[in-house]
């Protein structure tokens, strides 16, 4: 009782390992290398490691797969916010918080930063009531919470749900350039590729909303490092944005206002 989707695409993927295979006069040594690799990935891979992502996304098949689903690539305005990979780090059930509140817990930092603007509806221009913006960082080590003993459970992770305005704002850090992990066969495979494995500094976030398509994307600060060397291919022109000296408020040493477009299904 196999579907045809699953059928067709099987018999596909098939034939071009074989073409790979023969075009390339694989030897058996170098299969059993690639099987070896792909055991370790998943030795090494639970709910905090995804080796298996990490190996599909330093070969830009994530960013290809995610621009094939989304079709939201242009960077022309007045389009929906374009669509950026999900990555291995996301958690469900990220904390539930107000408007206004901080992502952050436990970190001494000068790059706090104040994130703020409307959610809206891209055709209409009118605030989205009731989005869910739920967002994950970097901490200034580079290392997400789960990947961090030293950090509270669910550190720099919320979701905020916007009101009858479609505004948002909290506080979280401006965040740093930082290596995916290449301890295993992602880094080996980089490595061989005589490829580093960092990415520019960005903020991930998932957008939700009654009525709306779904929004899973990124945001990248346009000065950072990487910006246009991403190991993972993730970059948008339209996903860039600046982080602004932020005077007057002493919670925060920088702002961040970005505006979010969604479109109707
Ligand atoms: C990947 C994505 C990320 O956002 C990240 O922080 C690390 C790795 C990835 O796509 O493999
Ligand atoms: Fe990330």
């Amino acid at each position: 009782n196999v579907s045809p989707r699953v059928r067709k695409i099987t018999a596909s993927f098939i034939r071009h390992l074989h073409d790979f295979a023969r075009e390339n006069e694989i030897t058996v040594d170098e299969w059993m290398a690639g099987v070896e690799l792909m055991n370790e990935a998943g030795r090494m891979s639970d709910d905090k490691r995804n080796e298996g992502q990490l190996v599909s996304d330093i070969f830009g098949l994530e960013t290809l797969v995610d621009e094939i689903t989304y079709k939201l690539a242009s960077d022309a305005q007045d389009e929906p916010t374009a669509t950026a990979i999900l990555g291995p780090f996301w958690r469900k059930d990220a904390p539930l918080k107000a408007m206004g509140d901080t992502i952050v817990s436990g970190i001494e930092s000068k790059d706090r930063t104040w994130m703020h603007g409307t959610v809206t509806d891209f055709t209409t221009g009118k605030p989205v009531e009731g989005a869910v913006l739920d967002v994950w960082h970097t901490a200034p080590n580079g290392l997400y919470e789960q990947q961090d003993p030293n950090q509270p459970d669910m550190n720099l992770r919320g979701r905020f749900t916007t009101g009858k305005n479609g505004k948002y704002d909290f506080y979280c850090l401006r965040p740093v350039p930082y290596p995916i992990p290449f301890d295993g066969p992602a880094g080996k495979l980089l490595q061989a590729l005589d490829r580093h494995p960092y990415r520019p500094a960005h903020i991930h976030f998932i957008l939700t909303a009654p009525g709306y398509k779904p929004i899973v994307t990124q945001i990248f600060d346009r000065s950072s490092k990487y910006i246009d060397d991403d190991a993972v291919f993730a970059v948008k022109d339209s996903l860039l944005v600046d982080f602004k000296p932020c005077q007057g408020d002493p919670k925060a040493d920088f702002e961040l206002p970005y505006d979010f477009k969604m479109a109707t299904y």
